[in-house]
């Protein structure tokens, strides 16, 4: 694994974005695998910044996100389809039918999920996923557990996970309890896999994740298997 500590947050989501970026530039076409939260809204505010000021074009891009909540339309304000128009696509030359985040909604999350996966393998897999990491040590919405699941599924949240993104909602009872995730087979089939983090609370989890066993208990060891992996890492 190759890992990198910045001191700030700024400087962290600026290697972030041109390492996403210098992969776009060399494939226009690429596939990007993205995330939400809070780590990389740097990232794609600098990516905003790439395009507007330099040129850097996302329109034959194609991107699949990590995960959705279940039960949040594309229209609700945390939903994380909202998140990526707000934070990345409503800002970029992106194609809005090239951007797949799992629907939240569907009447049938297993059959969403079964055609989520058979995108992801169409499109022939990511050339890059970018991850955060949550205090459990999940990727996506991968939460601690038994064993490692492949396909993308319907999981229900930790209540550390719901603790934790309380602070996007009014209160931690407005949290959902699901989501749909991408799950390892999308994850690891990633060509890369870039991993942002930031500030004390993370440290420990992704010192264990790099360096502890490979375990279902803390899902984010299991890129200790993957053969590119970056982390870039802010101390504040
Ligand atoms: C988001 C996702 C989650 C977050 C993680 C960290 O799409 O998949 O795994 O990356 O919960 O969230 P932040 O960055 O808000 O600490």
């Amino acid at each position: 694994m190759n890992y990198q500590t910045f001191p700030t947050y700024a400087e962290m989501s600026r290697a972030a974005a041109k390492f996403l970026a210098d992969i776009v530039r060399a494939k226009p076409d690429c596939v990007l695998g993205l995330a939400t939260g809070s780590s990389p809204i740097g990232t794609y505010d600098e990516l905003a910044r790439m395009h507007r000021e330099e040129g850097l074009s996302f329109a034959r891009c194609t991107t699949v996100n990590l995960d959705e909540y279940r039960g949040l339309a594309g229209t609700h304000p945390q939903s994380y389809r909202y998140f990526m128009n707000e934070h990345l696509f409503s800002r970029v030359d992106v194609r809005l039918d090239h951007t797949f985040v799992p629907n939240g909604t569907a009447a049938d999350p297993a059959a969403e999920c079964a055609a989520y996966d058979a995108r992801i393998k169409a499109l022939g897999g990511t050339d890059v996923q970018l991850l955060g990491i949550g205090p459990d040590g999940h990727i996506g919405f991968n939460e601690p557990a038994d064993e490692f699941t492949d396909a993308t599924h319907l999981v229900d949240l930790d209540p550390s996970t719901i603790e934790a993104n309380a602070r996007f909602f009014d209160s931690a009872a407005d949290v959902p309890r699901q989501a749909l995730t991408m799950g390892m087979f999308g994850i690891m089939g990633a060509k890369r896999i870039l991993l942002v983090a930031s500030g004390a609370a993370k440290k420990g989890v992704l010192e264990e994740a790099m360096h502890g066993p490979v375990t279902p208990r803390l899902p984010a060891s299991i890129l200790q298997k993957h053969p590119d992996v970056t982390i870039l890492f802010a101390e504040k």
